[in-house]
């Protein structure tokens, strides 16, 4: 058998956490999709249910990458400029996490409270559920995850690692916004029905249909 040495052992469990974080990253795309197109309080209370669950992971998962990357730094990574970059990308992220996107859940839950299921998505829940805050802040972590890729197979220099991060936040935080923009509802607006829905069945089951 292969010999597992401290280093190899560290780079196993931060490359599991990394799967943990960009894999929650990739599906929350799909997920804000689907809290966006839900047609019920019942369809969002879902959705924002596993928004959470497979999330709580995650708080874990960014210890364990942080502490294993310091160790890995400190077997001759700290005198590299990218190591402090991925020191920065998952400071912001974990703020993001902490500071938009729990608040934001957060606050759909609390005005969901008392709700039935079967009513339509309105008023404040609406408007929370369409802000820009929280979907900007999952697309600028889920580039800042994908830039880290980058940054740590390749270990580019300090420019060219902050040209990646920044970058892709660009593209990604800025593709995210202009649709999130009231004027962008258009394109909010799913182009056909969704595939299936619940609601419909029991409204067709109560009309005997
Ligand atoms: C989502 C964020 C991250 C991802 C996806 C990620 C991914 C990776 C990958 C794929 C490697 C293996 C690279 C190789 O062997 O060529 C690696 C190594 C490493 N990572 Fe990360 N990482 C992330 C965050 C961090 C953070 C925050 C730090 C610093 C605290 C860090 C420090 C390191 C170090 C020092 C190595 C060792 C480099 C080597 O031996 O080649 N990483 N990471």
């Amino acid at each position: 058998m292969s010999h597992l040495s401290a280093y190899s052992l560290a780079i196993l469990l931060h490359l599991v956490a990394a799967m943990v974080l960009v894999g929650a990253s990739v599906s929350s795309v799909y997920v804000r999709r689907a809290i966006l197109e839900a047609t019920s309080i019942g369809a969002l209370r879902a959705w924002l249910g596993f928004a959470h669950r497979s999330s709580t992971a995650n708080p874990v998962a960014a210890l364990a990458l942080l502490g294993t990357g310091i160790y890995l730094g400190s077997r001759g990574w700290w005198t590299h400029a990218w190591f402090y970059v991925a020191l920065a990308s998952w400071l912001a992220n974990s703020v993001l996490a902490a500071r938009v996107l729990k608040p934001a859940g957060a606050a759909m839950g609390a005005a969901m409270a008392g709700v039935p299921d079967a009513a339509p998505v309105d008023g404040r829940v609406d408007a929370l559920r369409r802000s820009p805050g929280w979907r900007v802040a999952g697309a600028l972590m889920l580039a800042s995850d994908m830039a880290m890729l980058y940054v740590m197979v390749l270990k580019p220099s300090l420019i060219e690692s902050l040209a990646v991060v920044a970058g892709g936040m660009i593209i990604g935080g800025g593709i995210t916004l202009l649709r999130a923009r009231p004027s962008g509802a258009a394109l909010e607006a799913p182009a056909r029905p969704p595939r299936y829905n619940g609601d419909r069945d029991d409204e067709r089951a109560a009309a005997g249909a």
